[in-house]
């Protein structure tokens, strides 16, 4: 659909998130479809995008949950996911959430170590629950992506070795608390080559064969997220070559394939919409400063990730296209959205518009500086609606107020 900037812009202000609710639908389509004739489940990964409607548009599509933390597994039931569909990961669970995850009975906890695994098996046994779980699998290979969102190898944190595994799944298949159901791995994010998830499930798939020998039967393989978009020119993985190679690794056993997608969901499903306040200029170099800042999008600060940035109406404006850096206001070097963009003159109130920003936007957005979190609003049918209200200045300082008036 086509969406009225400049509309939404007056109605609700900014900087606004924007999301396309049918683009969020049809890439879940596709994917799903690309495993079509397989068991399988598309778990949305809620970090990419928390927001409540966002998860609920997935989960009305039959989507389940990859969470994280128990407010992302909280999240996810407020939104209607059936807890039968809520997988929760991550390297560091506290015993309150593990209690939490086994009282909500969701499909599985994604173990992460030998003494989490213990963990989970104490709280199941004073809860006097079988914890369904599967092991996350550290197999050992180079995704070829940002050393930040790579995940795979052994000097990354996550997952466990083969032979760690092996023994963790014998230990739990003998314990009267642990069922094991599950094997996961997820090597890396924004992956745009193939052949390290073929290797990888390649890898694992060996793994659930070998523990099937010694009756240790799993159902579930889980193989992360990852799928890479298109941020500026890069060539990504087509979902049905991704299911394939899938499918060929794991061909001969009866699994459910269960994979974690966040960005390729959300990302270029999403715009981060900004006002221009000034121009200026530091000798030869010049600055557009606009109304959002590295706290609404982390993303080119932290990974100096691209994101597509365009001035709106740029055609319609007269002047010399002059290179410039998109910055926020935040008192930090650190603090752009666009590098070297060639842009008309702009004026106060022009509107720049940043792309691909559906993914790890919003979700990772924060309050530094004390600014207030932007507004979400989401497109679909051809009408647009407010689905997270502008954060105040009120809500902002709630916590801190009640504290001062608490102490006197
Ligand atoms: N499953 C697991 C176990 C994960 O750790 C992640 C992402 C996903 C699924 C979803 O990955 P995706 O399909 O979105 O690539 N903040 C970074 C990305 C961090 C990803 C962390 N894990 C960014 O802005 O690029």
């Amino acid at each position: 659909m086509s969406i009225d900037f400049e509309r939404l812009a007056q109605r609700y202000g900014t900087p606004l998130y924007v999301y396309d609710f049918d683009r969020m639908r049809e890439s879940y389509e596709k994917l799903k479809e690309a495993f079509a004739g397989r068991k399988s489940l598309i778990a949305y990964a809620v970090k990419a995008n928390s927001n409540l409607s966002v998860i609920e548009r997935f989960a009305n599509l039959g989507a389940g949950a990859d969470c994280v933390s128990i407010g992302e597994v909280k999240r996810a039931l407020a939104a209607g996911v059936e807890s039968y569909k809520i997988i929760f990961s991550g390297v560091g669970k506290r015993d309150d959430e593990i209690a939490e995850a086994l009282r909500e009975d969701i499909l599985m906890i994604n173990l992460e170590s030998e003494a989490e695994m213990r963990h989970v098996e104490s709280v199941a046994r004073e809860m006097g629950r079988v914890a369904r779980i599967s092991i996350r699998v550290n197999p050992d290979v180079d995704p070829k992506t940002h050393p930040y969102i790579s995940t795979g190898l052994h000097e990354n944190k996550f997952g466990v070795e083969i032979d760690m595994a092996k023994r963790m799944y014998i230990y739990a298949k003998n314990s009267a608390q642990l069922e094991p159901v599950g094997i996961h791995f997820h090597i890396g994010s924004q992956l745009t080559e193939l052949e390290p998830i073929r290797e990888a499930a390649l890898i694992v798939a060996d793994l659930v064969r070998s523990l099937s020998a010694i009756d240790i039967d799993i159902r579930f393989f889980d193989v992360g997220g990852g799928l890479g978009v298109v941020y500026d020119d890069e060539e990504t993985i087509e979902p049905s070559d991704y299911a394939e190679a899938i499918g060929e690794a794991i061909r001969g056993l009866d699994l459910t394939i269960v994979c974690e997608p966040g960005r390729y969901l959300t990302a270029n499903a999403g715009w981060l919409l900004c006002k221009v306040l000034y121009e200026k200029r530091n000798g030869d170099k010049r600055f557009v400063i606009v109304d959002a800042a590295m706290n609404d999008l982390l993303r080119p600060s932290l990974y100096k990730a691209y994101h597509r940035t365009e001035l709106l109406n740029a055609s319609q404006r007269e002047g010399e296209l002059i290179p410039a850096d998109v910055v926020g206001p935040i008192c930090e070097s650190g603090d752009w959205l666009a590098k070297g963009l060639p842009l008309p003159p702009t004026k106060s109130g022009d509107l720049v518009l940043i792309h691909s920003a559906g993914a790890y936007g919003f979700s990772m957005s924060g309050n530094y500086n004390s600014r207030n979190r932007a507004a979400e609003v989401a497109c679909e049918g051809g009408e647009c609606r407010l689905i997270r209200e502008r954060e105040s200045f009120e809500e902002q300082i709630r916590l801190e107020k009640e504290y001062l008036r608490k102490r006197g």
